[in-house]
């Protein structure tokens, strides 16, 4: 142990150390050597700056002045103001222009409506006329043929219907020619029960139109009608 001690001491004794060169004045010799060579290059670059040809504009009169930003604000709420105005007004015409265009012409009108003179068509007689691509049937009935359709007893009828309910004047029967169980057109004064007679499957109709025999299951359809003084308007 004692050895080792003594070993220690001699490696202490024998350690040389060197002396610290540099001094705090001497670092700051140093930064006040570099702080001098910045200026210098910033003071080249203000001559340079100083010595330029280019000439700048003068844009004094566009900078903003205090009220600008407000005076700009409300230019921009009247444009776009204005361009609301603008746009409304076109919707509008193009709406209705629209509307115009998909309102009925006066010749679709026209085709919407069939008016018949009564006076052209005889007493006992039936008259057949096109109406939105459908025949409607006009018959002019007989006092007879009115006591007939008013005796039958609904009762009996596959679709109850009292003849009243299917006339405005007695006297004029106005139906749709289409029969109710296929859409085929039925023939006047024909049948069993002196109405109308389908052909293509065998449907006999009244002489109020309903269905009395055969497949179809209702009575033949009455369409919108008026009369006006002597003329019978339909549709
Ligand atoms: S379509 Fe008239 S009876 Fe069939």
């Amino acid at each position: 142990m004692a050895s080792l001690a003594r070993t220690f001491a001699s490696s202490l004794a024998n350690r040389s150390y060197r002396a610290v060169p540099a001094s705090a004045s001497a670092f700051k010799f140093a930064s006040v050597g570099f702080s001098n060579n910045d200026d210098q290059k910033q003071s080249n670059a203000g001559q340079m700056r100083h010595h330029s040809t280019t000439s700048v504009p003068d844009f004094s009169k566009y900078k903003k002045t205090k009220n600008s930003g407000e005076a700009s604000r409300n230019f921009a709420y009247m444009m776009i103001g204005s361009t609301g105005l603008v746009s409304a007004a076109g919707a509008q015409a193009t709406v209705s222009d629209f509307l115009a265009n998909m309102s009925a012409s006066a010749d679709v009108l026209a085709l919407a409506k069939a008016e018949v003179e009564l006076a052209s068509i005889p007493e006992g007689k039936n008259v057949t006329i096109k109406w939105r691509g459908k025949p409607v049937f006009i018959r002019h009935r007989t006092e007879a043929e009115i006591a007939e359709a008013n005796q039958v007893s609904i009762n009996e009828l596959r679709d109850p219907q009292q003849d009243a309910e299917r006339v405005k004047d007695p006297k004029w029967l106005v139906m749709l020619g289409v029969c109710t169980h296929l859409g085929c057109v039925p023939i006047g004064e024909a049948g069993d029960f002196g109405g109308w007679y389908c052909p293509c499957h065998g449907s006999h109709y009244d002489i109020s139109g309903r269905i009395r025999k055969g497949p179809a299951p209702l009575n033949l359809e009455i369409p919108e009608y008026n009369f006006q003084e002597d003329k019978l308007i339909i549709g």
